[in-house]
């Protein structure tokens, strides 16, 4: 008798619809606030001529679960008379023209912002960001890349620039990146990504 009213159903309508017998109570409406989409809180801003900032950018960005930010230097940095220009240029406090941003800073709690150091300076491309967007960053954080320069200097002035006291900032020097000195690093990076969580 049950076989003669499941096999017609398991048939035509498949095993789930046929065992279903039970209503599913309809769920509970979800609340506005778990609704709302969750962002990152923290964006990382970098330029980078030849990669290392790059590198401590992405590995800063992968400790804080951030967004991160490539300027792009509209003006050519490349070669011998690249080289020449863009230390010349942060002598000088140049500005520059950057690329299109993809993320809007006013939309974070954080902004860590990544430079290296050019003739004992910010690059031009940093200077031209923070410029442009001082207005309405939250907090924000610094980080340099130097063959030696210390940090402070160009960390006081990109606060200067932006009226903000960093939260915590970091310098990094070329001699970090190499393999013989991960172990250093890494402990470097993360003491800089606990002060910013
Ligand atoms: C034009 C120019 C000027 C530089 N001036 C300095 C400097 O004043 N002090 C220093 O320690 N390193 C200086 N450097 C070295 C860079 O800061 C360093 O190699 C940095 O890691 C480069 O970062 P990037 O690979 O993200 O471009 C200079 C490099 C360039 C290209």
């Amino acid at each position: 008798m049950i076989f003669k009213f499941f096999a017609p159903c398991l048939l035509l309508f498949g095993a789930s619809a046929c065992f279903a017998a039970e209503a599913v109570p309809a769920p509970a409406a979800v609340p506005d606030t778990v609704k709302m989409p969750v962002k990152p809180r923290t964006l990382v801003v970098f330029y980078s001529r030849t990669g290392h900032t790059r590198k401590v950018t992405e590995d800063l960005a992968l400790l804080l679960g951030a967004d991160v930010e490539e300027l792009i230097d509209k003006k050519a940095r490349a070669g011998m008379s690249g080289y020449l220009g863009a230390g010349k240029d942060a002598l000088g406090e140049k500005l520059t023209e950057l690329g299109p941003l993809k993320f809007n800073p006013a939309d974070y709690e954080l902004v860590v912002i990544g430079t290296p150091v050019w003739s004992w300076n910010m690059t031009p491309a940093v200077r031209t960001y923070l410029s442009a967007h001082k207005a309405v960053f939250g907090t924000v954080a610094f980080f340099t890349l130097s063959g030696k320069t210390a940090p402070d200097k160009i960390v006081k002035k990109m606060e200067v620039l932006t009226g903000k006291t960093a939260r915590a900032f970091a310098g990094f020097v070329d001699a970090d990146l190499k393999d013989q000195n991960r172990a250093v690093y890494e402990g470097k990076i993360r003491a800089f990504a606990d002060k910013l969580k």
